[in-house]
Formats: structure tokens, C-alpha cells, sequence
């Protein structure tokens, strides 16, 4: 089955801390078809309400059973809206969007999330230890508050190195400062990467010096999320050509694009 345009069930919409909420709704309808980096637009405002009219896009970070759970930074208007739903109450969700998602035959991946990207990742963890693969999760944020995922890591049992910049919790630092070591610790390893832009391009920026394959999970702003209106294009490096995140996308080879 394709794209499913659905009105959801909330589960649960709750505030976990700084400006991030879990989100939980019921999709039968989807939960099959989903793909480690696939994602969803929701719409946040209220049926008969046109503000905001578009969609806003979201990782999808765990199916449990028949709900897809979703972690989310409170930015805008859109965003902001969304902490109104509450359980019980129907949100228009259109998934499972992406086509293009990580390679999964490397021996080993070091996974790379900073802030909220980490929920762009988790279902690659999920699906590598189903597999028997080798990974190393890393997750960087500034404050400890920032840090959405520490609960679902717990639960599933994940060995994390943590970092905050301001030491409030794990190693006090960067994500990126031990990556060298940790990208060249065994053979035949990816990087799996997903959050801020400077954070993205650090994380390049070293696996192209030390020569370590490494993909990344993009999120431009889209407004369709299924490749129509061509607003959240990136270029190609070496060509003219410019790649939609939504449909190309959202993981590419971090050496053949410009980000
Ligand atoms: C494929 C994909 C997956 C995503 N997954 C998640 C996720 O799992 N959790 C999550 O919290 N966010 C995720 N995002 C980002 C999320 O879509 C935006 O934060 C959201 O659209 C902001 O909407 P808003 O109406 O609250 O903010 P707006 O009012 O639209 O914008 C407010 C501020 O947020 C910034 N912003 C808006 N969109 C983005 C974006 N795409 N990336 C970075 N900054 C942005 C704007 O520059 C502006 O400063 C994802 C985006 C994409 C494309
Ligand atoms: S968001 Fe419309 S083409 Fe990608």
C-alpha cells in the first residue's frame, strides 16, 4: 500500500521537557508500510481551520503496534498547535512519505542524532539490532531538557554515548568529538546522521577526512512532502541537478550533495 491520507486517533500528546512533546496516534493503516527515515505531514490545525494551511513534516520514531510516535520541538504556530491536541481527538496525518532511506549493508554504522534529529534515527536503530547489525548511537544536545529520547532509549534498552554542551548530562562536549575514533574503531563503517544543519555538516566535514562513508537524513522545510511543489530541493554536487528531499530523499550520500 502507497501513501495513506488518514485522520488519526491521539493516543497521547504530553509535554516530556524544554520545548519537546511525545505525540502518539493510532494508524493501522500506515504502521506496516513504515521504513527506518520515513516520515509524515501532519496537519496541525483544527478541522475547518486554514492556519497553518500546510502541513508541517515529522520523523516518524517508533511504531508500537498500531501507533506511530512522533517527538517534536515546539518552533511555531504549527508546532505550537499541536500540543493542543489531546487524546481522543483526530489529527489528518499523510504517511508513510520518503523513498529513498539508509544502505543497510555496511558491517557496522556509528549513528549520529543532534537535538530532535535523534527521533530521525531511531527506527534505524530499531531495524539494525532486528538485523544483528553492529551500531553506536550517539546523541548530542546543548541542555540536558533537550534531550526527548532518554525515556524511549531506556525502555528499549539502547547503549547511547550522550553529550551536552553545558555537561548537564553524559559527556560534557560535542557529538562530534569523539567521532573520528569511533567512525574508525571497525572495519567497513557508515555513519548514519540526522539534526541541525551545522551539526550535519560538521559530521561531513570529518567523515570526508577521514574517508568513512556517511548519510544523512535531511529535513528541509516541505510543503507537500510528496515531490509536487519542488520546495525543498538540494543540489547535487558535481551536476546541475537539484534532488527533492521529500521524494529523492530524505537520506542521501552526504559526498554527492550540497548541504
Ligand atoms: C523530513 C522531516 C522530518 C522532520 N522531523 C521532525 C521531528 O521528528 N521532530 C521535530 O520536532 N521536527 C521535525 N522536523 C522539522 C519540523 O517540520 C519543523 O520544526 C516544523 O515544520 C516547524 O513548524 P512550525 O509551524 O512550528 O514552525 P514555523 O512557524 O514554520 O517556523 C518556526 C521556526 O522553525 C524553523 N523551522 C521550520 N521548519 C524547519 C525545518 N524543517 N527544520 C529546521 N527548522 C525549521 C523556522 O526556520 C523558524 O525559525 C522535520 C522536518 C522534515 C522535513
Ligand atoms: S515538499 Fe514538496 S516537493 Fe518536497
Amino acid at each position: 500500500m502507497g501513501i495513506v491520507d488518514k485522520e488519526c486517533e491521539v493516543v497521547e500528546n504530553r509535554f516530556i521537557s524544554g520545548r519537546t512533546w511525545l505525540l502518539r496516534v493510532k494508524a493501522p493503516e500506515i504502521v506496516d508500510n513504515i521504513k527506518p527515515a520515513s516520515f509524515a505531514m501532519i496537519r496541525s490545525s483544527f478541522e475547518y481551520q486554514y492556519d497553518p494551511l500546510l502541513r508541517r513534516a515529522f520523523a516518524i520514531a517508533d511504531v508500537v503496534g498500531d501507533e506511530l510516535w512522533f517527538y517534536y520541538d515546539v518552533y511555531g504556530k504549527g508546532t505550537k498547535l499541536l500540543t493542543e491536541r489531546k487524546a481522543g481527538e483526530r489529527v489528518s496525518i499523510l504517511a508513510p512519505l520518503g523513498n529513498r532511506f539508509f544502505p543497510e549493508d555496511y558491517e557496522h554504522y556509528v549513528i549520529v542524532g543532534g537535538g530532535i534529529g535523534f527521533a530521525g534515527l531511531s527506527l534505524f536503530m530499531k531495524h539494525l539490532r532486528k538485523m544483528g547489525k553492529s551500531f553506536k548511537p550517539l546523541y548530542g544536545v546543548r541542555r540536558r531538557e533537550q534531550l526527548s529520547m532518554l525515556e524511549w532509549i531506556e525502555e528499549n534498552g539502547f547503549d547511547v554515548i550522550v553529550y551536552t554542551e553545558d555537561g548537564s548530562f553524559g559527556k560534557k562536549g560535542l557529538i562530534t568529538q569523539d567521532l573520528k575514533e569511533l567512525a574508525l574503531e571497525k572495519p567497513n563503517t557508515a555513519l548514519a546522521v540526522c539534526g541541525p544543519h551545522g551539526m550535519m555538516k560538521a559530521v561531513v566535514e570529518i567523515a570526508r577526512e577521514i574517508n568513512v562513508p556517511c548519510f544523512v537524513s535531511l529535513e528541509s522545510r516541505m510543503a507537500c512532502g510528496f515531490g509536487i511543489c519542488i520546495g525543498c530541493v538540494v543540489k547535487e554536487k558535481e551536476s546541475d541537478n537539484y534532488v527533492r528531499v521529500c521524494y529523492e530523499g530524505p537520506v542521501f550520500d552526504a559526498f554527492k550533495i550540497e548541504l
